[in-house]
């Protein structure tokens, strides 16, 4: 190679299960991650990868190639073909999704993994085949769809947990993009704290008593397609959003979760139309049309008097957005 060659990849935040679509709904929100990658002629003097990291938990971030969940990614889909990063590069990585804290920030950072070894490796992977390799990696397919491919997603894995083979097979797994009422907007109370995954998954049962799963079932089966209605029913989608798959299991760990999903209702806060707990939380996820300030103040207020000194609260109001991934790749070498 004798030019250098440049792209940028965005990848949205994301919140799953919706209330009742535990490990299947997802959601892609208006927060990017963004990678930026200059792959330098390797005719030059020295070989160098150079990886920066800006934004949440830079003062802890790794940079090590074979450590970092971007990178570590990218290494393991370009050596399904036998290749390796190129000899001289740099990737620059601007994350301002909270990380541990229910909004995608791993699954996220995997789907630009793959998209970083799509480009620097030219392996011309379509979108359903970057999924399989995303999958393999990320068995939850609720935040890596809506991250990859944008929107109001369900999904499923054909089957669970697949081993980290040297290449995916083809069709991991499946989904579908669900109508999404333009109005609703989505408002994430962010905890000052992190809940790792593992955890939140650890407290949930092994089995569950037939009522609770039908419960889910009624109201998942009528939430995607209420949440695509216009104008929404907020009566509907509030009662539809009720979930006692996940988090009944996990209020233990969010302390105010339960108090928020009770109180905080459409009658008491015109505008809102659901609560849940996003993803595996700690962060709270209200989807309103309007009132928006005074539903994050009073879900910020509840969280704020939990004992022990409360519980510190920031707030992001965010659009949900269409497009997913994004790699634009730019023949004008940018300026470093
Ligand atoms: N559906 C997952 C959970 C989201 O709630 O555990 C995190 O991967």
């Amino acid at each position: 190679m004798t030019q250098s060659s440049y792209a940028r990849i965005t990848v949205p935040c994301t919140s799953a299960n919706i209330g009742p679509g535990f490990d299947v709904l997802g959601l892609a929100l208006s927060l990017y991650l963004t990678v930026e990658v200059t792959v330098y002629p390797s005719d030059l003097e020295s070989d160098l990868v150079r990886i920066t990291y800006e934004g949440d938990g830079e003062e802890n971030m790794t940079l090590d190639p074979e450590v970092n969940l971007v990178t570590k990614t990218a290494i393991y889909v370009l050596s399904c073909f036998d290749k390796t990063f190129p000899a001289r590069m740099s990737i620059h990585i601007n994350n301002p999704i909270p990380l541990g804290r229910g909004l995608g920030s791993s699954g996220s950072a995997i789907v630009a993994g793959v998209a970083l070894a799509n480009f620097v490796g030219n392996l011309n992977l379509s979108k359903d085949r970057q999924l399989d390799f995303i999958l393999q990696i990320e068995s939850h397919p609720d935040n890596v769809v809506a991250a990859l491919m944008g929107g109001f997603v369900a999904g499923y894995l054909r089957n669970p947990a697949p081993s980290l083979t040297k290449e995916p097979p083809v069709g991991v797994g499946s989904y579908v993009r669900l109508g999404w009422a333009q109005e609703i907007k989505a408002i994430a109370i962010i905890p000052q704290f992190e809940l790792s995954t593992e955890l939140a998954r650890k407290v949930l049962p092994q089995e569950y008593v037939k009522s609770d799963v039908i419960h889910n079932l009624q109201r998942l089966a009528i939430l995607t397609t209420a949440l695509g209605q216009s104008p929404p029913n907020a009566e509907t989608i509030y009662e539809a959003m009720q979930d006692k798959l996940h988090q009944p299991y996990r209020k233990h760990l969010i302390p105010g979760l339960p108090e928020i999903i009770s109180t905080i209702t459409p009658s008491s806060h015109p505008g809102l139309v659901g609560i849940c707990l996003s993803g595996a939380g700690p962060t709270m996820l209200a989807l309103a049309t309007h009132n928006f300030d005074k539903i994050a103040a009073d879900a910020q207020a509840i969280f704020a008097r939990q004992p022990d000194g409360g519980i510190d609260t920031i707030v992001k109001l965010l659009d949900i957005v269409e497009d997913g991934c994004q790699c634009v790749v730019d023949p004008v070498e940018p300026k470093l």
